[in-house]
């Protein structure tokens, strides 16, 4: 049990040190009603959130030593690719940058807690858009393993835990998503828009998509050989969905999504191949996957050792265009009468982990962990400095017992990382007021605030959970 962060969303120090930019330090504040932009240069005036994000790059010693203070046993974080290699093409790292990890490694080293290391999380080096257009290009794919023979290199003894690519499948998703997931900008889009699928530009984005498979497939040949006790797994983010009505049409359509949403990019990273439904996908889709001569023997190659994935919430779907449909986590779907929602609209439904976790363990028999999960919640500072989120622990305590009758259902569940252990920025709003975290920090939208750490009630009662390896969720 632990926490989990992304570099983008949490480092800042986006010029320090030597690094690069990515992708994300492209992307506007944004709040719930208005959309972050894209950029395709830095524009004076304007607020970009991850420049300096909550600041862990010069506070990370106090950072660790809270997540020490609740008794974390792994701790998931990112490498900013631009750290190590700014442009993201270079032949030679950036020696600063890897110093910049040495360190946080060491830090969770002295408290006994182990990383698990995504090695992209939306953190395309932006050198890498306007050069080749980002995962479009297959010469990427050439770049990222740079970056992963380094890294892998580097700190082969002291991190144990990989994840080759944040949420693989929001390539999947089209349009502006693919800025995101795989630093793809089309002429046009602007805005990021996370909930809306949106089916254009989709060829490019599967191309890509296609492209990262075969990075990720030789990334887990690499890094085995490098250690051969490297644990090296995907990370998909998940979408429950479920049939509005017990009418075969909503039935399929929920089974079919859920298929094409969760299922296609883990069977190529699980079980080494396209599924069935990718391929009638393609075929119907005019989608034809550039792939060279040797692709498939390497994904074949290249399966993961084991499965993460994010779950916040469900939705429903129905086969009747004039049902409503509302937004979560990636996804649009219809709200489900039994269910309450977040001040952001997303459903709350621990049961539906469960369902997840069994469903997932089903169908791949792997090891999982489910790597983030969280409220994403407006707090509310009483008086004498208190935080009483008593919402976020009902939340976390629900979605853990859900967990435990998974194991308890036969699931080998590895871990749980939830979402965003520290205040930090909202990857699809750009928000700091969307906040997860058991620590609070003094920022706020705009940008302002002294960045000051304090712990929130559900600090205290995570560390009781750790402490009791779940047992006491009171
Ligand atoms: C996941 C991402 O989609 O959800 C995180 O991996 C993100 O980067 C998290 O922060 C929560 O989403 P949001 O939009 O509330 O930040």
């Amino acid at each position: 049990m632990g926490g989990a962060t992304a570099a983008n969303q949490f480092e800042g120090g986006y010029r320090e040190g030597g690094k690069g930019l990515s992708t994300s330090d492209m992307l506007t504040g944004g709040t719930y009603n208005s959309a972050r932009r894209i950029t395709t240069e830095l524009e004076e005036g304007a607020y970009y959130p991850s420049h300096e994000a909550i600041d862990f790059y010069h506070r990370y010693k106090e950072d660790i030593a809270l997540f020490a203070e609740m008794g974390f046993k792994t701790f998931r974080m990112s490498i900013n690719w631009t750290r190590i290699f700014p442009n993201g093409d270079e032949l030679e790292p950036n020696e600063e940058g890897l110093k910049f990890y040495d360190d946080v490694f060491n830090e969770l080293k002295k408290y006994k807690i182990e990383p698990l290391v995504t090695i992209s999380h939306y953190e395309t080096p932006y050198g890498l858009t306007k050069k080749f257009n980002g995962w479009l290009d297959r010469q990427v794919i050439d770049c990222y393993l740079r970056y992963c023979k380094t890294i892998f290199t580097r700190y082969k003894d002291v991190v144990k835990y990989w994840l080759t690519f944040n949420e693989i499948n929001i390539l999947t998703h089209g349009g502006a998503a693919a800025f995101l997931g795989g630093g793809l900008l089309f002429d046009g889009i602007r805005e990021i828009k996370l909930s809306d699928y949106e089916d254009y530009h989709l060829p490019e984005c599967f191309q890509a998509l296609h492209h990262q498979f075969v990075a990720s497939a030789k990334a887990v040949q690499l890094g085995h050989s490098i250690n051969k006790d490297f644990k090296i797994g995907c990370m998909v983010a998940n979408v429950t969905q479920y049939p509005y009505t017990c009418n075969p049409d909503d039935i399929l359509l929920a089974q079919q999504k859920e298929e094409f949403n969760n299922f296609l990019c883990a069977d190529v990273q699980v079980r080494g191949k396209y599924s069935g439904l990718a391929k009638r996908f393609f075929r119907e889709n005019n989608i034809e996957i550039k792939m060279e001569e040797g692709d498939l023997e390497t994904l074949k190659n290249g399966c993961v050792d084991f499965y993460t994935f994010s779950y916040y919430s469900s939705s429903c779907l129905s086969a009747n265009p004039d049902v409503e449909s509302t937004t979560g986590n990636l996804a649009r779907g219809i709200k489900n009468p039994y269910l309450k929602a977040s001040e952001w609209g997303w459903l709350i439904d621990p049961k539906g982990l469960r369902i997840t976790l069994n469903k997932l363990y089903n169908r791949y028999q792997i090891p999982m962990m489910v790597v983030e999960n969280g409220l994403g919640a407006v707090d509310m500072i009483e008086e004498d400095g208190s935080i009483n989120d008593d919402y976020r622990i009902a939340y976390l305590k629900a979605h853990i017992e859900e967990m435990k009758e998974a194991i308890a259902d036969g699931v080998e569940l590895w871990g749980y990382t939830p979402w965003g252990c520290i205040d930090l920025v909202s990857a699809g709003t750009g928000e700091m007021k969307k906040r997860y975290g058991f620590i609070h920090v003094d920022k706020e939208n705009d940008g302002t605030g002294t960045l000051k750490r304090s712990r929130k009630k559900s600090f205290y009662w995570y560390k009781k959970v750790i402490e009791t390896n779940g047992e006491d969720l009171a």
